[in-house]
């Protein structure tokens, strides 16, 4: 078990990605604070967990908001007895946008949640992995922020801006036994993307689906990326901090 006695919280833990590393850290041994600003997905993840022999709980919190991210993590301390590792992985999308014809509004709201809400989830976990003596915080950028996505400035903005906030919070942190990393997805198969491909296709996108622009030819799954989420929350990756980690199969043009 790589995560016995640790004490996990996830943020998008309904549905994706985060469900998937929440069911991963919980069957190695992590227990596991589900968070979601969709409540029944949040739960719907943690009774899975539960169902499967595992301990966690869910919470509703939208992480954009801090008053809402400073008391997810006072309830997981409270409930769970401390707090090792963070994964900020709750984001949104923009619809494919133009950035002459972008609604202001739309451009604060991604950025809050993306940016803005890895800041919070950082911010406010550190006195908590100050008090377990140290921990592991991921966070979870997009190689839209590498390379960027023409249809989608605030998110490749936000994504962008998520990989220097990893390199300046893990070189703060390191003195308290935190390492701090970004995992950078390439295209995985989530709700996330089924949106995505339906809004601007108008079709289903199938697990199966080609990837012209992925040298592997296909989509990732929300379990390849929940493997490098568990390499980085346990100690196997104990020399590894403030660095972005891409995981897409080779992607380019
Ligand atoms: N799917 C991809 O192809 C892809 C590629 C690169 C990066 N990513 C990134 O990976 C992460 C996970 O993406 P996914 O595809 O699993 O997404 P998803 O949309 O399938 O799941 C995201 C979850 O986050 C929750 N969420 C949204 N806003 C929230 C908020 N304000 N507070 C709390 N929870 C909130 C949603 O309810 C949902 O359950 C995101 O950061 C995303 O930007 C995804």
């Amino acid at each position: 078990m790589r995560l016995a006695n640790k004490v996990a919280l996830i943020t998008g833990a309904g549905a994706g990605m985060g469900s998937a590393a929440a069911l991963m850290f919980a069957s190695e041994g992590a227990a596991i604070a589900a968070v979601d600003i969709d409540e029944t997905a949040a739960t719907q993840t943690a009774r899975r967990i539960v169902g499967q022999g595992g301990h966690a709980i869910a919470i509703r919190a939208d992480v954009a908001q801090a008053a809402d991210v400073r008391e997810m993590f006072a309830r997981t301390v409270k409930e769970l007895g401390r707090l090792d590792i963070v994964y900020n992985n709750a984001a949104i999308i923009e619809e494919k946008t133009e950035l002459a014809n972008f609604d202001d509004d739309d451009f604060d709201r991604v950025i809050g949640v993306n940016l803005r809400g890895v800041y919070l989830g950082m911010k406010y976990a550190l006195p908590h992995l100050i008090a377990a003596g140290g921990g592991s915080i991921i966070n979870t950028g997009s190689i839209a922020g590498l390379i960027s996505f023409r249809g989608s400035p605030a998110y490749t903005a936000a994504k962008a801006g998520v990989v220097a906030l990893t390199k300046v919070a893990g070189l703060q942190w390191a003195k308290h036994n935190i390492r701090v990393n970004a995992i950078c997805p390439g295209p995985v198969f989530t709700p996330m993307a089924e949106g995505i491909h339906r809004r601007m296709t108008g079709r289903q996108l199938r697990p199966t689906s080609k990837m012209p622009m992925s040298a592997s030819g296909r989509m990732g799954t929300a379990e390849e990326i929940a493997r490098v989420a568990l390499f980085l929350a346990s100690d196997d990756s104990s020399y590894i901090n403030a660095t972005p980690i891409t995981v897409d199969g080779g992607f380019g043009v």
